[in-house]
């Protein structure tokens, strides 16, 4: 007779854009100790003992053929338990009248168009239970000036996450876009460049910056609660309009 409880042999793994620092890394950190197999896919190495790492430049297109060989190695035709998520990203300045569409296109191929290339090898691997989470940014629905490319990513991860969940009805693959504000990364401190990051800290209600352990924690949450689906979830110690 065939069961319907989850069945326990299955392996769970946890793949990972952009983890060798930052927020993807607490990520590996934090489902190695939840004994998840854990892939890196960056240009460094994630130096976590345990992790697997896929290098590869995300925004050149021909990176996605390698991870299709590397998967092919990996794994062979059985389904497992899967947490994707679209972490890898950068962040420069640029605005809307003056900004190098080549340049755009390099960033969309990093934060869009691989994200899609990935979900698409990866679904046939992943049993129910699977979750696909994209890392957006309180940018995905508001903009401020000279981050252009930024908030056209952001905004698209929004969209791609909120047409994953309508398409996939039925697979038992869940999704949520999380949207960090100030989050202690090299990303926040190069990009506030002079400005401190206690004078950034303060522009949010709790007077601080966001851990990236924190932001990992609540990627796990949405991992592991499929009752989150479809879902855009801010998470950003209520940061000031002003
Ligand atoms: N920090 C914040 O305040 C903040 C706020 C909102 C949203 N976010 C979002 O959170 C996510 C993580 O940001 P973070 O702050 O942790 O940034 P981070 O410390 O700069 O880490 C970015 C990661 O992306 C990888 N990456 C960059 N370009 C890549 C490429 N071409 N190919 C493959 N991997 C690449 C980097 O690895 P390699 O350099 O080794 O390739 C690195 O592991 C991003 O999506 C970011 O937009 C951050």
């Amino acid at each position: 007779m065939k069961s319907s409880m989850p069945d326990n042999k299955k392996k769970s793994y946890a793949i990972i854009t952009g983890a060798s620092r930052g927020i993807g890394f607490y990520t590996a950190k934090l489902f190695l100790k939840k004994a998840y197999s854990v892939i890196n896919i960056s240009r460094s190495e994630c130096l976590l003992p345990g992790v697997l790492n896929w290098l590869v430049d995300l925004s050149d297109s021909k990176s996605i053929d390698e991870i299709k060989i590397k998967l092919s190695k990996k794994m062979k035709n059985e389904k497992n338990i899967f947490c994707l998520v679209h972490n890898a990203m950068r962040l420069w300045r640029d605005d809307v009248s003056s900004l190098d569409v080549n340049e755009l296109r390099h960033l969309l191929e990093l934060g869009l168009i691989a994200p899609i290339r990935l979900n698409q090898l990866f679904l046939p691997c992943m049993a129910e239970g699977s979750s696909v989470i994209y890392i957006g940014s309180t940018l995905s629905e508001k903009a401020i000036p000279n981050t252009a490319s930024y908030v056209i990513q952001k905004h698209a991860v929004a969209g791609l996450m909120r047409s994953s969940c309508q398409d996939w009805v039925g697979s038992g693959i869940h999704t949520a876009c999380i949207c960090p504000g100030f989050t202690d990364t090299a990303m926040l401190q190069d990009h506030v460049g002079l400005i401190s990051l206690e004078k950034i800290a303060e522009r949010t209600a709790a007077k601080r910056l966001i851990t990236p352990k924190e932001v990992a924690r609540l990627i796990y949450f949405c991992a592991k609660n499929p009752i989150i689906n479809g879902s855009l979830i801010h998470a950003h110690l209520g940061q000031l309009e002003s």
